[in-house]
């Protein structure tokens, strides 16, 4: 299978995996990029089931939209039951590395909120250790040179995104060579750089559930942490 059939496959394994939670009550939390896009398309066909969503971007508001789902504001929601997206990587433990899209900062907004995070990847997604993947921070524009040279000081070595901002109005550094063992440690210690808004470890609120797409099918991994 190609990766776009396996992103197929995980998403409409995803629509699947969530049918039961939903009710007319409920809003479903939505990610961003390529595999998400696939997920907007097949949760499409089951918009009659529920009330609407929360996007974590402006491309996918629109996508929602266009598909005739009613968009809300995270504001005017009481609570989102599950949350799904795709990510970059993956470790055994779902934390993962998420941002590649730039919409890291909304997307962890509302992985935090929702009772249930939903990840859904091809298996090139699937790592032992973070890191591979250039880890994305969001940075406050007059913050770029000072957060680099932190970052720097942390073993990493940050590119600038260029010709990219953020739904939010910043800009992107993407970390190469962190050596991300402590993937916990490693979030809290880069948002406590002054001038970061958010970085793409999504490690202290890991997914719940990782439906990964392979040649074999789409296996679910729920977070062997969770009771
Ligand atoms: C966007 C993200 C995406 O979920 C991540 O980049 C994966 O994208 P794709 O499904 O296109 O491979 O974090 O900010």
């Amino acid at each position: 299978m190609t990766q776009d059939e396996l992103k197929r496959a995980v998403a409409e394994a995803a629509v699947s995996h969530i049918k039961g939670m939903l009710n007319n009550d409920t809003i479903v939390g939505v990610g961003t990029g390529s595999t998400t896009n696939l997920f907007i398309d097949a949760l499409a066909r089951i918009k009659h089931i529920f009330d609407g969503a929360v996007a974590s971007s402006v491309a996918t508001a629109e996508r929602l939209k266009a598909h005739n789902i009613p968009v809300y504001e995270l504001t005017s929601v009481d609570k989102i039951t599950v949350y799904v997206d795709g990510a970059d990587e993956s470790n055994a433990n779902l934390q993962l590395i998420k941002g590649g899209g730039g919409a890291l900062t909304r997307e962890k907004i509302i992985a935090a909120v929702a009772e249930q995070f939903v990840c859904i990847v091809d298996d090139s997604k699937l790592v032992d250790i973070l890191g591979q993947f250039p880890l994305p921070v969001e940075v406050i524009p007059m913050a770029r040179s000072h957060v680099a040279r932190e970052l720097v000081k942390l073993g990493g070595a940050p590119e600038y995104r260029h010709d990219f901002v953020t739904d939010n109005g910043n800009i992107i550094l993407d970390v190469y060579n962190l050596d991300i063992q402590q993937p916990i440690a490693l979030e809290s210690r880069i948002n406590d750089i002054v001038g970061v808004v958010c970085n793409g470890l999504f490690a202290a609120r890991p997914a719940d559930v990782l439906l990964v797409g392979s040649d074999t099918g789409v296996q679910q991994i729920n977070n062997p942490r969770n009771p």
